[in-house]
C-alpha cells in the first residue's frame, strides 16, 4: 500500500481559502472508527472550525458542524455513509459561495452551509482512525 501521512495532520493556510478551492482528501479507513477534516480559523488550540466533517463508522452517519468559542453548533448529517471499513476513499470539500460541497467518490454528499465565513478559515487538519493517503488543495 501506499505510504500514509502521519495523523493528525495539520495544513496551514496562512492566505486562507476562496470560493472556487478544491481540498481533496484520500486515504483508507482501516477500523470501524471516525475520522474528521476540521477547517480551523487559526492553528491555536480550541480554535474555531468553519467546518467539522466527521464520517462516524461506528455510528454509519457523517455528523457536519462548526465549532465556536468552543461550543459545537447543530449537527447536519449527510444521506448515509458512503464509506466502507478497508476501502480507499476520496472526498472533495469545495468552497462554494453558500457553503461547503462535499463530494465523496463520484457523488455529491451534502452541502453545509456557511457559518463562519469562509476568510477566516485558515488551517485543514485530518485526524483519527484514517490512512491518510493524500491531500491537496488546488
Ligand atoms: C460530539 C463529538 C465531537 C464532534 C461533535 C460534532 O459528540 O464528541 O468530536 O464530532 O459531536 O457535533
Amino acid at each position: 500500500m501506499a505510504e500514509s501521512y502521519t495523523v493528525p495532520h495539520k495544513v496551514s493556510l496562512p492566505e486562507g481559502i476562496r470560493v472556487g478551492t478544491v481540498m481533496r482528501i484520500r486515504g483508507v479507513i482501516p477500523k470501524t472508527g471516525r475520522f474528521h477534516v476540521n477547517l480551523l480559523c487559526s492553528e491555536e488550540q480550541g480554535a474555531d472550525a468553519a467546518l467539522h466533517f466527521n464520517p462516524r463508522l461506528d455510528t454509519s452517519e457523517v455528523v457536519f458542524n462548526s465549532l465556536e468559542r468552543g461550543t459545537w453548533g447543530p449537527e447536519e448529517r449527510g444521506p448515509g455513509i458512503p464509506f466502507q471499513h478497508g476501502q480507499p476513499f476520496e472526498v472533495l470539500l469545495i468552497a462554494t459561495d453558500d457553503g461547503f460541497k462535499t463530494v465523496v467518490g463520484d457523488s455529491h454528499f451534502h452541502l453545509f452551509r456557511h457559518r463562519v465565513p469562509l476568510a477566516r478559515v485558515r488551517a485543514m487538519e485530518v485526524g483519527g482512525d484514517v490512512q491518510l493517503q493524500s491531500v491537496r488543495i488546488f
